[in-house]
């Protein structure tokens, strides 16, 4: 067999031991470790030896997030569709740094940009960079913004940096994700810029938490950064209210939208997300809800002058211009994969009642779950989703927390999959429902393994 038809081969038993293996990893780094040489050998080895190596070695530490029992951090599964045309990504290996380097990979990305907007609801005006994830969108939004806020400053931070600069300050939801923070770090604001802010519902920003910050240094270049999902309570941000306010003020708002954007797609559950079109950038992900592989986010920009002002790099070298989009005038990246694509492919897979269809279900099994789970013996509930989001907390019957002792004996039991969290001081079992597969027969079955965890443990 050929290398590729051996991995072809590899991924196949994969996945389609998905519905019969245990949902987490079965070994430990010694097993995956035990089948690789511990340095690299003078002589290589035969391709085809060399892909059945890593696939022994790694059988042990797959982790099933593909699994319809999969219920930890956010990890999305992947559409049939999306994942075969990531593996055509793959094996045509395209350039997706300039039209000229892939017309496929270019034109085909205008058109994933397109159907994206459309199917969110988002103003067609808006340009789409395609990243490696929302960590990635949140460094190519808030470079956008900060480019914005401070060249009406009368700053040119491409040019001069930000030594010497005007002190951008962001007005942050005070539930924001980690990656904001990081995304600072990484465009040179640091931390410090951070003002959060509460509100009187437990997760979202209030009118008057952020009237109070944005009065309280009323010239500031000034980014304000909202939820569309927080990913412990599922909670979103009132956008249709804050952000006319913080734009009459002056600021940028960008919102992080990970995976609750996709909440605008559901006539059902728009409403949660109502007005969040009217933010400046929105970052979100397709590797989580739209169920693409990984690799896949998006930085959605209100200023595609502002984003290509961040981005837009050119050199002699280079064949630019033309009638296609150059993808790299709109990207952090150089070289690129084209990992549009795949998104294409899972609008297309889906159409419009297909993915409103996805998010509801979703969100109805994560509401089952959490249900199902809160009604065991000592389980409390924490967070009755709202969305595809939730949490429960486990007592025995002396009162102690034994959250994490119930996921561990879940994972375990190879049943289903989950992973836990600290809230309020407390630990508790997280749910995150984000796979095409879940069925209702899956929850009740992983309902039946955590009361066989739960009845062992108390
Ligand atoms: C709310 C939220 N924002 C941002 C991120 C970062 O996304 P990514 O892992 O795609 O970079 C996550 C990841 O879980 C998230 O849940």
């Amino acid at each position: 067999m050929s290398p590729l038809d051996i991995a072809i081969a590899e991924g196949r038993r994969f996945l389609d031991s998905l519905s019969n293996r245990p949902v987490g990893p079965t070994g430990t780094r010694a097993d995956i470790l035990a089948s690789l040489p511990a340095s690299l050998p003078h002589q290589g080895l035969e391709p085809a030896e060399v892909v059945r190596m890593i696939a022994r070695a790694a059988e042990p530490g797959l982790n099933c997030n593909s699994s319809a029992r999969f219920f930890a951090w956010v990890n999305g599964g992947a559409l049939p569709a999306a994942q075969a045309t990531d593996v055509l990504v793959s094996l045509w290996d395209q350039n997706a740094v300039l039209a000229a380097t892939s017309p496929a990979a270019a034109v085909l990305e205008e058109v994933a940009e397109r159907l994206l907007l459309d199917a969110l609801g988002l103003p067609p005006e808006m340009s789409v960079s395609f990243t490696t994830g929302c960590q990635m969108s949140h460094a190519t939004g808030l470079a956008a913004a900060r480019h914005h806020v401070l060249a009406k400053a009368g700053w040119d931070v491409e040019a001069d940096g930000l030594c010497g600069a005007p002190r951008i300050r962001v007005i942050a939801n005070a539930h924001r994700h980690g990656s904001v923070d990081r995304a600072l770090r990484l465009i040179g604001l640091g931390t410090n810029c951070l003002v959060p802010i509460t509100g009187p519902t437990v997760g979202r920003a209030g009118v008057d938490e952020l009237n109070a910050a944005l009065a309280a240094n009323p010239g500031a270049p000034t980014i304000v950064v909202l939820n569309a999902g927080d990913l412990n309570l599922g909670q979103s941000d009132d956008f249709a209210t804050l952000i006319p306010i913080a734009q009459a003020a002056g600021a940028w708002v960008h919102v992080d939208g990970a995976f609750g954007l996709w909440l605008a797609a559901s006539p059902r559950l728009a409403d949660q997300v109502a007005g969040i079109g009217l933010a400046d950038s929105i970052a979100s992900d397709g590797h989580k809800w739209l169920n693409t592989p990984y690799d896949c986010g998006m930085a959605i920009v209100r200023h595609g002058a502002a984003l290509q002002a961040s981005m837009r790099l050119t050199a002699s070298y280079l064949s630019q211009g033309g009638d296609t989009r150059d993808p790299m005038n709109v990207t952090p990246e150089w070289s690129r994969r084209a990992r549009s694509l795949p998104v294409l492919a899972a609008l297309l897979e889906l159409g419009r009642d297909g993915l409103a269809d996805l998010i509801a279900r979703c969100c109805d099994h994560a509401l089952a779950l959490h249900d199902g789970l809160a009604a065991l013996p000592g389980a409390t509930s924490i967070a009755r989703p709202i969305m595809n989001q939730g949490m429960v907390r486990f007592d025995d019957t002396h009162g102690r927390n034994i959250s994490d002792a119930v996921i561990g004996a879940i994972n375990a039991s190879g049943e289903a999959f989950f992973s836990g969290t600290t809230w309020a001081g407390e630990r508790a079992l997280r749910i995150s429902v984000c796979n095409w597969q879940t069925s209702a027969a899956d929850i009740t079955r992983t309902v039946a393994a955590a009361a066989a965890a739960v009845a062992r443990l108390r």
